[in-house]
């Protein structure tokens, strides 16, 4: 039986503190009506805070403008997956390249010169997708997330990480480096003159605010008693989002992501006061990100994040709500 669900009387109920957004569709309908379908030439406007229901190749060849200052990209992996319902079918380095291609020449039209765009991939898909990106952008970094869950494997190591590709349309770009901070517990506290060196005493304990590296390992998945937890089988963590929207986009800058899933990328946006705006087929899962974005009026925290600074994993700093 799955984590945070419990036998009653022969039936599957929610353990309590089980907090998965998996509201049917039916269940979820002001949600879906608060979408937008993209049927002709569309621009910013229209779409601005909106999610978009459709399929991303016919939607992003309707949209004008050039409006996206920072691009998230997490297309479905070079896997087979089914996306209730809609299935992602494994195929060669080669088709999966074309495919990489084509979303990204549909896209490019919609980025201003000064964006960012940044893609997430397994190990298997990384290469191709670094091949593509390297041919239409400058490439800035590789990020490396260290998930906590690796997915099993009898015959080979374990798959316990995913790339995030950081690429540039130009030399000029958003870079907010000190919006990133991160918390880190000191280990060995040096003083000098009694006084704390680099560092500071708390009554929680000692830390000290560092600047990120491209090895990420602070981050966990979302899990069934987090409030951002959804049903979708490939949702990305809020704090991961955050890292990357904080960085390389100021407040009131569109954030743009052509397959959205569960809303994560829009409702991160929406909490860091950022416009959003996205593209997903899949009409269960626009319902979950309505359900998020709405939420995230009443709760703008993201977990791992607080006080200007991203903590360790499982530093559990009090959590603000929206004042
Ligand atoms: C890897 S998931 C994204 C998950 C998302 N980052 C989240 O946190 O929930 C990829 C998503 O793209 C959607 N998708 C795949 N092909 C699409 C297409 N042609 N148009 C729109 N959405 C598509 C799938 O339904 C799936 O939800």
């Amino acid at each position: 039986m799955a984590a945070g669900v419990l036998l009653k009387e022969g039936v599957v109920v929610k353990a309590e503190r089980n907090k998965t957004i998996d509201i049917s569709v039916d269940e979820g309908r002001q949600y879906l009506d608060k979408c937008v379908e993209v049927k002709g030439e569309t621009g910013e406007d229209r779409i601005k805070d909106k999610i978009i229901l459709g399929d991303t190749f016919e939607v992003l060849s309707r949209l004008k403008g050039k409006f996206i200052d920072l691009l998230i990209v997490d297309p479905p992996y070079n896997l087979d997956k089914d996306f209730h319902g809609n299935k992602f079918k494994k195929t060669s380095d080669e088709t999966y390249e074309e495919y990489t291609e084509k979303w990204i020449q549909a896209v490019i039209p919609l980025l201003k010169d000064t964006a960012s765009v940044y893609v997430c991939c397994d190990w298997v898909s990384s290469t191709p997708i670094a091949s593509i990106l390297k041919k239409y952008f400058n490439i800035q970094n590789r990020i490396t997330w260290q998930r906590e869950k690796g997915r099993g494997a009898v015959s080979n190591w374990k798959n316990g990480m995913e790339d995030i590709w950081f690429a540039t349309v130009s030399k000029k770009y958003t870079f907010n480096i000190e919006d990133v901070k991160m918390r880190r517990r000191v280990v060995a506290p040096y003083r000098v003159d009694g006084k704390p060196k680099d560092w500071e005493e708390t009554e929680s304990g000692n830390y000290r605010n560092t600047y990120p590296s491209n090895f990420w390992d602070d981050i966990s998945i979302p899990y069934w008693s987090m409030p951002e937890n959804t049903a979708h089988p490939t949702q990305k963590p809020e704090k991961l989002l955050a890292k990357i929207i904080l960085a390389s986009s100021n407040e009131g800058d569109m954030v743009f992501d052509p397959f959205m899933g569960s809303g994560s990328t829009a409702v991160t946006a929406k909490k860091l006061g950022r416009h959003f705006s996205g593209i997903e087929q899949n009409e269960q899962y626009c319902v979950w990100a309505g359900k998020r974005l709405e939420m995230a009026d009443e709760d703008n925290t993201i977990q791992g994040y607080a006080d200007g600074v991203f903590w360790e994993r499982n530093t559990r700093p009090q959590r603000k709500k929206k004042q």
